[in-house]
């Protein structure tokens, strides 16, 4: 189904782990392109995607084996530029009449330098100025022969084929990995093959708005939608989006579950009905939620109590809303992308972290999702079109079950006042000390036991918290920041002095794994 006017480039994925970076090196150079797995592209589909160009990813399987993984032969009837990259030059080489073989002993993996044959190629257009380019390399087999009609153009020396192209047909092909980090070069390199495929470039989060706002209308009609708003990037970007295409149709529904932060309910509110004028319901569920969770002291139980009032409570306020037929979701391109399965067919890798899951089925409504072709930068940057304030646009994740996972043990309203008050003296810390944009994920855990100091001229018997701040880049990983002393040596001071009942201040240094970011 055609979701965009604009030229596309298909990227058929053969499984690669970095196939995701060619994506993010094409659409920063503001082309449009789509990720697919090898086994979705028949015949039907690439006449109905029409690309402007190809590109077949890299991936683990070989091409010498039964059945290995190809795309349909009539990829190259297109008449569109083709790039092949590692198992995806194999492939091309080998329908194309040129040969495979194993490596043996030739396997290269990590850095690489390629040299420039002396033939001369648009494809290298500003490669080989000082001479050979650092690329990085991760194959087992090789090309030994290249098919008729292609040409060297750079070599290295566990692969002589390294860039080859037959620029009569513009198909290219290359054994290493332009899109990664390693091949510094490597954007220049995707430049010059969508300049080569004629595409303009136009790209923008401006033009995306636009057409995001006429599909959504268009889908929409005049009917009611409903939006689960958490104040986050996702939901909020979602919203705002959706307000500016249909209005008055949209209403958005905030769940308060009493574990929020200090003033998000209130900022969240103010934010979309005063300055957006948008309907919202403010559900505050905070007694329910609470009472729920009284003696709760285990995290799996925690969180299961959680999700199902979330849905029982956002069933209830949406059900009240007449009309509606669409439930807005904050979707991002990266929990929809399929990704490629050797054991059996196309696998579909969804993440199931949206709290509203298995509703849309039960209440019978229909999903609007304009985020779906998106990634998270680039959420960020059609929040900044949208004119959402950067402080909204650059927050940290916050968790769906919000402060319960951060108040290990039993839950009480006492340790949730505490723990917000700590929370917002450490986020103000790092606020004050320009730390917040380099910090992935920043919070105050308040722990379940109390220690002994002594304050002024008294003892004190109050809690110990823990404070957590990470990088990472997707909260697969993390590591913890490295604060300075004296950032850690105030931090502790102004809590324990502004913060009632919190008298010992612990930084926790365990990286994400062996441990997990949240406490629970
Ligand atoms: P962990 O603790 O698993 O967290 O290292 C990784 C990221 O996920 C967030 N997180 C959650 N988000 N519902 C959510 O919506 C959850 O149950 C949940 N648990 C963890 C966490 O804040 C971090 O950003």
């Amino acid at each position: 189904m055609q979701t965009t006017s604009h030229d596309r480039l298909l990227i058929i994925d053969f499984g690669s782990q970095v196939t995701q970076l060619i994506a993010r090196r094409l659409r920063e150079l503001n082309v449009y392109c789509e990720i697919h797995p090898y086994q979705n592209v028949t015949d039907a589909f690439l006449k109905d995607f029409a690309p402007k160009a190809v590109i077949f990813s890299g991936g683990p399987a070989s091409v010498i084996d039964e059945g290995s993984p190809r795309p349909p032969e009539s990829v190259f009837d297109l008449d569109v530029p083709i790039l092949g990259i590692c198992y995806g030059q194999q492939v091309m080489m080998q329908m194309l009449g040129g040969k495979v073989e194993r490596g043996h002993g030739t396997a290269e993996f990590g850095r690489a330098y390629v040299e420039p044959t002396g033939a001369e190629s648009d494809l290298l257009f500003g490669w080989f100025v000082g001479g050979r380019e650092q690329v990085w390399m991760s194959h087992g087999d090789h090309v030994s022969e290249i098919a008729p009609g292609f040409e060297v153009y750079g070599t290295s020396p566990n692969a002589p084929f390294a860039i080859t192209a037959d620029v009569e047909r513009r198909f290219y092909a290359v054994q290493f990995h332009p899109e990664v980090h390693h091949t510094p070069n490597g954007p220049t390199f995707y430049e010059n093959f969508v300049r080569i495929a004629g595409f303009e470039g136009d790209w923008t989060m401006g033009a995306y708005k636009d057409e995001a706002i006429a599909k959504i209308r268009e889908q929409v009609g005049d009917k009611q939608v409903i939006c689960g708003l958490s104040g986050g990037v996702d939901s909020s970007v979602t919203a705002v989006l959706l307000h500016e295409a249909i209005g008055d149709q949209l209403t958005c529904v905030f769940v308060d579950h009493g574990l929020l932060r200090l003033n998000e309910a209130d900022e969240v509110v103010t934010m979309f009905r005063d300055h957006y004028n948008m309907k919202l319901i403010h559900a505050d569920e905070s007694d329910l939620f609470l009472g729920e969770l009284e003696g709760v002291s285990d995290p799996e139980t925690k969180r299961k109590t959680i999700g199902k009032l979330f849905i029982d409570v956002f069933q209830k306020y949406a059900s009240e809303i007449d009309g509606a037929e669409f439930l807005a979701q904050g979707t991002l391109y990266p929990d929809v992308i399929e990704s490629v399965s050797f054991s059996g067919g196309p696998s579909v890798t969804i993440k199931s972290h949206h709290n509203v899951g298995g509703l849309p089925e039960k209440m019978g409504l229909k999903l609007v999702e304009p985020l779906r072709e998106l990634f998270k930068d680039e959420v960020r940057a059609l929040g900044h079109e949208l004119g959402l304030p950067a402080s909204f646009i650059g927050r940290h994740p916050f968790p769906g079950p919000g402060l319960a996972i951060r108040c290990p043990g039993e839950i009480t309203r006492d340790k949730l006042e505490i723990l917000r008050k700590a929370d917002a003296v450490y986020i103000d810390q790092i606020r004050r000390h320009e730390l917040y944009d380099e910090i992935w994920q920043a919070f105050v855990a308040i722990l379940p036991v109390r220690t002994v100091g002594v304050m002024g001229d008294g003892r004190t018997y109050d809690y110990a918290c823990a404070l957590r701040a990470v990088t990472s880049v997707d909260g697969m990983t993390a590591d913890y920041y490295p604060f300075s002393h004296e950032f850690l040596g105030e931090t502790a001071t102004r809590i324990i002095n502004e913060v009632p009942g919190i008298n010992r201040v612990t930084y926790d240094i365990t990286s994400k794994p062996p441990g997990t970011i949240e406490w629970e």
